[in-house]
């Protein structure tokens, strides 16, 4: 194992630039402005994985952005490892926000990245980590230490529902045959407590538009007489919790699965303190649903959250006015037991229920998914508790994450794999933040684990 190390430090000043040259590309999938960057990103993976090795890549253009798709089969009686990541990332927004340009990263030091981290966005979710898979490749290329076969799925719809990709795994599923689906796209613990993500929660997410009045009104000469559609939507949206911070839709935890004693003492074993989030957060106190730990309302029970309100005036000074509708954005993170159309369906229902008679009411569902929870008493997990434990010198900790990755659960249920989510993220990595960054440390542990993880599966395989 020590080629490994050896090789990464060799090429870090290559890889490290290899990464910043992949994250100069706005590769903003959410905003058209920004599609000859995507389309040019996906280019730059297909040379890179090609420059790395694989015996073939290429573009699969689908109805949206293109999957990059290559292999390197060395022979077809050992196993065969998926790779999958996004070279998608979120928007930027808000820009002033940033202390250095998203899209001109630099390597600034942190409290949690003493070594330093690159500042980008994309840097951690998921340019970098997906990249980790690229270098870990031609490192065990160029070291001769490939022990499997491999094959990497990169797409670029991710962060918008990850549509086009729902089509090319039904259509492809001979092509994308493989024992393991390996995926950097989640986190650690903490540096020095390395974890493995064993679940994912599901998404719902709607949009919903409240109408009052035909128009915008004077707030004195209708103001008490007509119904306000910020005031009525913005109570609505408060009746949706209750005193114990319980969702209040008719049916939405029905199914939730309960975790047993056994298992929720388990979890509460993963080191957390209570106190260095609060600081972290700048919180005098936590919040959320009666009954249950931190680490527990942000892994195993569903939420409800309003991600945008907006309606009125919002400009300078002070303008009276009533104005004609009121708009939100509204997610609800979903655990095993709950199905996302079900709960949209609830959500609608229950919304339309609720409005009183003065306004009108229009919901717009957008991309959902299914929450995903994973074995860790199988080969993947194994593998990958392993390499975990070789690179840190610690056995990683399971946990369950509040994040979704809607696809992995369609993997299962298409391809009938199951992924492993061996991410090096930290929380505080600002993703989807101004700020985002990624540890060089993590980069480069990554790039270490990887191989580590593909030697212990060929062998555990075997
Ligand atoms: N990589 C994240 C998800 C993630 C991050 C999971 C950290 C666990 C730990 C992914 O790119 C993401 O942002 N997913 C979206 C859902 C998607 C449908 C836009 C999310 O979780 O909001
Ligand atoms: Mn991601
Ligand atoms: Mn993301």
């Amino acid at each position: 194992m020590e080629n490994i190390t050896a090789y990464i430090e060799q090429h870090k000043d290559r890889f490290l630039e290899e990464l910043m040259d992949l994250l100069r590309v706005p590769s903003i999938s959410a905003d058209p402005k920004y599609k000859d960057d995507v389309l040019k990103t996906s280019e730059i993976v297909k040379t890179r994985l090609l420059e790395a090795g694989v015996d073939h890549a290429e573009i699969c253009e689908t109805q949206g952005y293109p999957i990059v798709y290559a292999e390197k089969m060395i022979d077809p009686s050992l196993p065969t490892v998926l790779v999958y990541g996004h070279y998608d990332v979120q928007p930027a927004d808000p820009l002033e926000l940033w202390t250095s340009g998203p899209f001109e990263p630099v390597i600034k030091k942190t409290d949690l990245h003493p070594e330093g981290a690159i500042f980008a966005r994309g840097s951690c979710d998921d340019k970098g980590q997906m990249y980790m898979h690229v270098k870990a490749f031609e490192l065990m290329m160029n070291t001769d230490t490939l022990p499997c076969n491999v094959k990497f799925m990169i797409e670029g719809e991710e962060e918008v529902g990850s549509e086009s990709l729902e089509g090319f795994v039904k259509e492809n599923r001979e092509k994308l045959a493989s024992d393991v689906i390996l995926i950097s796209d989640t986190g650690i613990l903490a540096n020095d407590i390395p974890s493995i993500t064993t679940g994912l929660r599901g998404l719902s997410y709607v949009e919903v538009e409240v109408t009052g009045p035909n128009r915008d009104l004077h707030s004195g000469l209708y103001g008490g007489a007509v119904a306000n559609p910020i005031n009525i939507l913005t109570q609505m949206i408060a009746s949706l919790q209750d005193e114990q911070n319980r969702i209040t839709i008719p049916g939405f935890y029905d199914n939730v699965e309960v975790l047993s004693t056994e298992e929720r003492a388990e979890m509460a074993k993963a080191p957390f303190s209570l106190d260095a989030y609060k600081t972290a957060l700048d919180l005098s106190d936590v919040h959320g649903e009666e009954g249950y730990t931190t680490m527990e309302r942000n892994s195993i029970r569903p939420t409800l959250d309003v991600n945008g309100i907006w309606g009125g005036y919002t400009g300078e000074g002070a303008k009276t006015v009533i104005a004609s509708k009121a708009y939100a954005k509204i997610s609800m993170r979903l655990v095993p037991g709950q199905d996302p159309d079900k709960i949209t369906k609830l959500f609608c229902d229950h919304f339309k229920n609720i409005a009183p008679k003065s306004v009108k009411i229009k919901i717009t569902p957008h991309h959902g998914g299914m929450p995903y929870v994973s074995p860790t008493d199988d080969y993947g997990y194994k593998a990958a508790s392993m390499a975990m434990e070789d690179s840190f010198g610690k056995k990683p900790v399971p946990v369950r994450s509040g994040g979704s990755i809607p696809i992995v659960a369609l993997f299962e249920q298409e391809l009938k794999i199951k992924s492993i989510l061996l991410g090096f993220g930290l929380d505080s990595d600002a993703i989807h933040s101004p700020d985002e960054h990624y540890g060089i440390f993590n980069y480069f542990k990554g790039i270490e684990t990887i191989p580590r993880f593909y030697k212990h599966f060929t062998d555990l395989k075997k």
